[in-house]
């Protein structure tokens, strides 16, 4: 599939698609309404244009059945905005019985991270399964984000202290852009995310997998882990080969097997993850990182380490 131009003009769940038809029909009238104002002006300028000595014309005051059809006309405008806009609303968002949120999303400055059922963890990327109907709980570490995953369903704020509830679907499987839809620090641009659609099955097999602890670092990966360990690295990450409790940052246990790095910045690359760790705010300037000044080797044996975590 081809990624379109305009994405959020391209929905890919019903429960996005009633969203973008909406904003047709409000684009439509707006621009038929400015058609229309325009050629109104357009001819009365040409046909009343000043003619030489005629003198001041006729000066007219009020004239009611006129200014009632543009009353009325803008009236029926608005009640019909209003009445689809609810209707589009009741339609992309869940009932307060709507059940059990599947997933919880945790928004943070600046990343993404998503928790499902049997321990699975993930960041920067939400799996879902194709074809079916899910709800989400959102939830805020620090700040107001807003969470939009904009093929996929409508956009809801993420605040602290507060779980919001959101349906997303997604009619096949494939990759879907996601971001942060409100201003929340520095990197705000840079949250982004992409929900991976996935057929049930390979869904199920996914998230078997993903709850599993990291498989133990082989030989030559266990300079990085010591190293790790001795930065104080899981004191943010979680992972389940270091002890800690890491919430700051995003769960490591398998950042191996990820697409993308700190936020949507970078690929997940040997070569991106070696750039990262050199100057984390050289990348994504305001990152929470720190920057730790790490010798060519360490940048190396934790780039290996890292990377093997599938
Ligand atoms: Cu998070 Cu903007």
């Amino acid at each position: 599939m081809s990624a379109p131009t305009f994405p959020i003009m391209a929905p890919a769940s019903p429960l996005a698609a009633p969203i973008t038809g909406l904003m047709w029909v409000t684009l439509l009238l707006g621009l038929g309404v400015f058609l229309l104002v325009t050629v109104a002006v357009l001819y009365f300028v040409r046909r009343y244009r000043h003619r030489g000595a005629a003198g001041e014309p006729p000066q007219v005051f009020g004239n009611a059945p006129e200014e009632l059809i543009w009353l009325g006309a803008a009236t029926l405008i608005l009640v019909l905005l209003f009445g689809l806009s609810v209707r589009v609303a009741a339609q992309s968002s869940p009932p307060t019985d709507a059940g059990t949120p599947e997933i919880t999303v945790t928004a943070r400055q600046w990343f993404w991270q998503a928790r499902y059922p049997g321990g699975a963890v993930s960041a920067g990327e939400i799996h879902i399964p194709a074809g079916r109907r899910l709800l989400l709980d959102l939830e805020s570490g620090d700040v107001i984000h807003d969470f939009w995953p904009y093929r996929l369903g409508r956009k809801i704020d993420v605040i602290p202290g507060q779980h919001n509830r959101l349906w997303i679907q997604a009619d096949r499987p494939g990759v879907y852009q996601g971001a942060c839809a409100e201003y929340c620090g520095t990197q705000h641009a840079w949250m982004r995310f992409v929900v991976v659609a996935q057929t049930p099955a390979n869904y199920r097999a996914w998230l078997a997998r993903t709850a599993l602890p990291a498989a133990s670092p082989a030989a030559e990966t266990q300079d990085g882990a010591r190293l790790y360990a001795r930065l104080g690295c899981p004191v943010c990450h979680a992972m389940s080969q270091a002890s800690g409790v890491g919430k700051v940052g995003p769960d490591l246990t398998h950042f191996g097997s990820r697409s993308l790095l700190a936020g949507g910045v970078l690929s997940n690359t040997p070569q991106h993850l070696r750039r990262w760790l050199i100057n984390p705010d050289a990348v994504k300037p305001g990152t929470l990182m720190p920057h730790y000044p790490l010798t060519a080797t360490e940048v190396a044996s934790l780039t290996r380490y890292l990377e093997a975590l599938k």
